[in-house]
């Protein structure tokens, strides 16, 4: 298993910090966001860990260079999360964490590996719930258990399958790619790693996983606000 960590993003929820500094170079405590996205995607097992950044995102590279098993990729136009994790393209299982997604009091990864061991190594994608008037932000599922009958991106509150929304962390077979590959846009004009998914469902079984720990949107202020608030809690501990 491989990981990916897509981190390309403008950062326009975060000017103007994010002119110079990618948002997950922000530090929590001593270490950027990211690192600790590297310590997850290592915990879970992954044997190489690939980092989609984009032009003017070099200050991650320039960090991480020289630690052994990570390697770079450019996303060069903005065409959305399907299309960053495209650019990774490996040729093994693939664990996908979000880079401005935060984790907080749990390992989402490695627990996610134990859900697709028992489940015969089918895909897991890792999920929270969210209030229902705020299920147009997510990746939302339609389930049968815990089992994935469908999903979709951003839905209209009324249209909403659940309240069980996808959270930064996927567990995937190489066979996304192929998907990916030929993926149309979808919501907001790009291409969404949901809806590549959503078609790999009809050949592949998928599960969802409810993580017990808090995910941290650092993608924005409050969020990153948040996620200090909720380190610093660790620490005290
Ligand atoms: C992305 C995904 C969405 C998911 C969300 C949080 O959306 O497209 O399905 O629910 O991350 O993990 P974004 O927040 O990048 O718009």
């Amino acid at each position: 298993m491989k990981a990916i960590i897509p981190a390309a993003g403008l950062g326009t929820r975060f000017l103007p910090v994010t002119r110079v500094v990618p948002k997950e170079m922000l530090p929590i405590g001593a270490k950027p966001a990211l690192e600790l996205i590297v310590d997850e995607a290592r915990a879970a097992g992954a044997d190489e860990i690939v980092i989609v950044i984009s032009e003017g995102k070099e200050l991650i590279r320039k960090y991480f260079e020289g630690q052994p098993d990570i390697r770079f990729v450019y996303q060069k136009e903005q065409k959305g999360l399907g299309h960053a994790v495209l650019q990774a393209e490996i040729d093994d299982d693939a664990l996908i964490l979000l880079g401005d997604a935060l984790v907080v009091g749990c390992c989402a990864a490695k627990e996610m590996v134990e859900v697709s061991k028992a489940h015969g190594g089918a895909a897991v994608i890792g999920c929270e719930r969210v209030p229902k008037e705020k299920v147009s932000r997510y990746g939302i599922m339609k389930l049968d258990g815990d089992r994935i009958v469908d999903m979709v991106e951003k839905p209209a509150v009324e249209e909403a399958p659940s309240d069980i929304a996808v959270a930064g962390r996927y567990l995937l077979p190489a066979a996304i790619f192929g998907y990916l590959k030929t993926q149309t846009p979808g919501k907001g004009g790009e291409i969404q790693l949901t809806d590549a998914i959503r078609r790999m469902l009809s050949e592949r079984d998928a599960y969802a996983y409810v993580y017990p720990g808090k995910r941290q949107d650092i993608g924005n202020p409050d969020g990153y606000f948040a996620a200090l608030e909720a380190y610093r809690g660790i620490n005290q501990n």
